[in-house]
């Protein structure tokens, strides 16, 4: 644990600009600065720095944050370590407070990165120092075409074919040897040790943030018996179903391309970067897991998945691809020229001819299985029934609605089979997984958070004069996605907006924040946004131990999510009106005295748009119900809501403030 004191130091010193300016160059405009964002490919700048706020919001990819969240976002690194490469750079001493086991695991770790250095090195200085080395190992990569900066920047080695030349070494260097044995490098059988890796080309794999977790040995043996790629065993540091290999030197790349190559081989990785394609990652031969789509998802949403063209078992190749689409990432697939790998396919036609392949051959991953699996069915019933299932499956997993509906459309299309007919089978198996998923889980699964306010606002209502109870409108059976939701989670971010800008300031005599609450509290109305209540509870927190709570407080809160949210919005909020400003000379009534106004303003619409709900829901009853008393209290609730309504415009008047 690293105490709040030395975060709080470290939030004071670590500038934004300075902390930014490392890795980007900053111009003035205006209070704050611009410069090409880091995190995108982009032209014109749009990575906006406000150093008085000490955030950073991009307006083209959307990432915002402060100093620390910069740190972690651009080195892809948790919490505490970012607070720990800030430390270094400003030269805070951290007086961290360890547990003893905490410690030991520290220590631990420490000592197998360290291990795993000093033998990528040694490796390294194998092949390219000893003359075994040179002739065995540097002639191999050379006659598979790898330039030496490529051997470099993968750390290429040779192990030596020998039983003891690592050991030795070790034990020369004061290397503990127990922790070589803990990482597979030597093994130990029968209490006799034996170098690992004999006579075979290195590949270290790395974690992301570059040190050496674990080995993989190629042979040069051509003998079939022997095992062409062999890797280190999974030790405390290295988890094979949790990296991917090349993920290190991918990184940059990928997030600014927005797109992930998905390779097999180590060698193709390395053919591909050497050809000046750098965002590409390789499953090493096996079928992806989660953690490895998740790893992914850190930096991009798409993926491109190369098949090789003699793929034996393309169809257990498309089943690993299904995976990618649950995590709602969007898939692309090319398939390789008949005995092409993408070591051999990019080497031969070179960094043009490669993407101009993917270029016209790319499919949407959906459509590609379609079409494949129609031509292995085709004249074949029972086998189309099966691959009908297989579609219907992979279908089932998109978890975006919309884009469901719109690959349903089109695969009814390909496979001539009625729209209606995917959807239901669809649903059916969505349903199966959502019930295999439930009795999975125990019943401490909290609750789903609904689209509809918990309590149903209490606007006035025409039976509770009278005394009587009215059926309030079902809220649950209002349509899903309920188009008024989208209008009220905007106002709701112009709420916090506020809130952050204007908290303090006085309305009727108390702060604008206590006034807002008071007048939402009068009508029942909450925040339904999940981040927007976040913020919202913490004022209220705060505001009932007397206090307001500042800008500061969020844009540094501990809670990233709260702390992007709120910088994301002032910036925005930044932008906005200076572009409103500029192109229409408008001027645009938010600071200052008009504060007041826009609270009252906002509080109008905010209502206004729950109004609105409310009848449409209403009406929607008023739609289904055949029941001629209930239809006659909805179209009371209807008279009452309209005139509701209308009293709340007029009030409003025309003045609507941005
Ligand atoms: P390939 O057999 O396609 O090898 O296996 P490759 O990558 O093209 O290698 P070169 O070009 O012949 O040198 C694809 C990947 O499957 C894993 C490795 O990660 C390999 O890169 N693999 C393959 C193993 O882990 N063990 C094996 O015995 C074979
Ligand atoms: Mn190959």
């Amino acid at each position: 644990m690293i105490p709040a004191k030395d975060i709080e130091k470290i939030k004071e010193t670590a500038r934004i600009e300075e902390v930014v300016g490392d890795y980007v160059q900053l111009r003035n405009r205006g209070s704050n600065k611009l410069g090409l964002c880091p995190f995108h490919n982009e032209k014109t700048p749009s990575f906006t720095v406000s150093p008085a706020k000490g955030i950073y919001k991009c307006f083209g990819c959307g990432k915002s944050g402060n100093s620390i969240s910069f740190v972690m976002e651009h080195e892809q690194l948790s919490f505490p370590e970012a607070l720990r490469q800030l430390a270094k750079k400003y030269n805070i001493e951290l007086n961290e407070v360890q547990s003893e086991e905490a410690k030991a695991q520290r220590n631990l770790f420490e000592s197998l990165y360290i291990i795993n250095k000093f033998v990528q090195k040694y490796y390294s200085k194998n092949m390219l120092e000893s003359d075994e080395g040179r002739s065995v190992g540097l002639s191999y990569f050379k006659s598979r075409g790898f330039l030496d900066v490529n051997i470099e920047k993968f750390q290429l080695g040779y192990s030596m074919d020998s039983f003891d030349h690592l050991i030795k070494a070790a034990s020369a260097g004061k290397y503990n040897e127990d922790y070589l044995i803990k990482l597979g490098l030597i093994g130990n059988k029968n209490n006799r040790k034996y170098d690992f890796f004999r006579g075979r080309v290195m590949f270290p794999i790395h974690n992301l943030s570059g040190k050496v977790i674990a080995f993989a040995g190629r042979t040069l043996s051509s003998d079939k018996k022997v095992p062409k790629y062999v890797n280190s065993p999974e030790s405390e540091v290295y988890y094979k179903s949790k990296i991917l290999y090349g993920a290190y030197q991918a990184k940059s790349s990928i997030s600014k391309l927005d797109n992930c190559y998905l390779v097999e081989g180590y060698t193709d990785v390395i053919s591909m970067h050497q050809a000046g394609i750098e965002n590409v990652v390789a499953s090493s031969g096996t079928s992806l897991t989660k953690d490895q789509i998740q790893l992914i998802k850190r930096f991009t949403k798409n993926v491109t998945v190369l098949y090789d063209g003699d793929m034996a078992g393309i169809n257990a190749a498309i089943r690993g691809t299904d995976m990618i689409l649950e995590a709602d990432m969007n898939v692309r697939v090319v398939l390789l020229p008949d005995g092409e790998d993408p070591d051999s396919f990019v080497q031969a036609k070179g960094a043009e001819g490669f993407s101009e392949f993917v270029q016209t051959e790319g499919k949407d991953f959906v459509f590609f299985k379609t079409k494949l699996l129609l031509e292995q069915s085709e004249g074949d019933p029972v086998k189309k029934t099966a691959l009908i299932r297989s579609i219907v499956e992979t279908l089932a997993r998109i978890p975006d609605p919309i884009k469901r509906s719109l690959y349903i459309r089109e695969c009814s299309q390909l496979l001539k089979i009625s729209e209606q007919i995917i959807i239901n089978e669809t649903n059916k198996v969505k349903r199966k997984k959502v019930d295999a998923y439930n009795s999975e889980r125990e019943k401490t699964v909290s609750a789903p958070i609904s689209n509809s306010p918990s309590n149903p606002p209490n606007f006035p209502n025409p039976d509770i004069a009278s005394g009587k109870t009215v059926p309030i409108p079902d809220y649950q059976a209002a349509t899903p996605e309920n188009r008024f939701d989208k209008q009220i989670h905007k106002l709701e971010f112009e709420f916090v907006e506020l809130f952050l800008n204007h908290s303090e300031k006085p309305i009727a005599g108390v702060s604008s924040l206590q006034w807002t609450f008071n007048e939402l509290e009068e009508v029942g109305l909450n925040f339904q946004h999940p981040i927007c209540i976040k913020v919202v509870d913490l004022f209220k927190e705060k505001l009932s131990a007397g206090e307001i709570a500042t800008d500061k407080f969020f844009l540094e809160h501990e809670d990233n999510e709260i702390m992007k949210f709120c910088s994301n919005i002032l910036l925005n909020q930044q932008e906005v009106s200076a572009n409103w400003a500029k192109m229409y000379q408008i001027p645009v009534k938010q600071d200052g005295a008009s504060y007041k106004d826009r609270f009252v303003n906002l509080v109008g619409r905010f209502k206004l748009v729950h109004i609105q709900k409310l009848v449409d829901e209403n009406q929607e009853r008023i739609k289904n119900t055949s029941d001629p008393e209930e239809m006659g209290k909805c179209l009371q609730i209807h008279q009452t809501l309209l005139k509701y309504q209308n009293d709340l415009s007029k009030e409003l008047g025309s003045v609507i403030i941005r």
